[in-house]
């Protein structure tokens, strides 16, 4: 499975984060990474050409971005405007991301706890995630668990640390998505039985 990821970060060389999670993603193998601010520059303009043959060619892609106002840095949104156009991502002829997967990789400054109701975020993240879960549904992709470190307020370099493994492990699992996760199973207990039964 090829793996595209859009990392939206306003300058990654001042990241804590978002840096080594891009560092460990571009020496992955499968992984194309693109540093969007870098690529887009100060007018945030993208080669429509280039940025939509990348994504007929991977299978799952990849938005990360430092939590910002509840939302992405604003040179993911450009992106987006600029390449999930009419006949592309929708409407007559736009079927060309269907069955492809989108998974969010996030970190927030807030805890883990402010991110549910009660908490001084209120909302959680999937509710807080829902426009980019609709723009995979409306474009055909598969919207799937994101991959969230919160805490950034707070976190020691340990804590940092560990998540870059974590998030490896996330995002390039194949059966991140559970359909994928079943039908292996459910093929694995029907091999069984089969074997059961010729003991038998
Ligand atoms: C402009 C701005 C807006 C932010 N908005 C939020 C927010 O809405 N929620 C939150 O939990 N953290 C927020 N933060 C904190 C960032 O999410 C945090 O600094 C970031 O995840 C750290 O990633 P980095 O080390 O890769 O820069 C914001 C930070 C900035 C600079």
């Amino acid at each position: 499975m090829k793996t595209l990821v859009l990392t939206a970060h306003p300058d990654l060389s001042k990241s804590q984060i978002n840096r080594q999670w891009f560092d460990a993603l571009a020496s992955a193998p499968g992984v194309t990474t693109r540093d969007l601010s870098r690529i887009g520059g100060p007018t945030m303009t993208f080669d429509l050409e280039i940025e939509q043959a990348l994504l007929l060619a991977h299978e799952r892609i990849v938005f990360q971005f430092p939590f910002y106002w509840y939302s992405a840095p604003p040179v993911l949104k450009a992106w987006m405007d600029q390449t999930l156009g009419n006949g592309f991502a929708y409407g007559p002829g736009g079927d060309k991301l269907k069955g492809r997967e989108l998974v969010i990789l996030v970190s927030t400054g807030g805890p883990a706890d402010s991110y549910h109701a009660g908490g001084y975020n209120n909302f959680s993240m999937d509710e807080l995630l829902k426009p980019f879960q609709q723009t995979a549904l409306l474009a055909g992709m598969t919207y799937l668990r994101p991959f969230v470190f919160h805490g950034m307020a707070v976190a020691d370099a340990k804590r940092i640390e560990a998540s870059v493994s974590e998030m490896l492990t996330h995002i390039t699992n194949p059966e991140l998505d559970p359909k994928v996760k079943l039908s292996r199973l459910l093929k694995e207990i029907e091999e069984n039985s089969g074997e059961v039964e010729t003991a038998a």
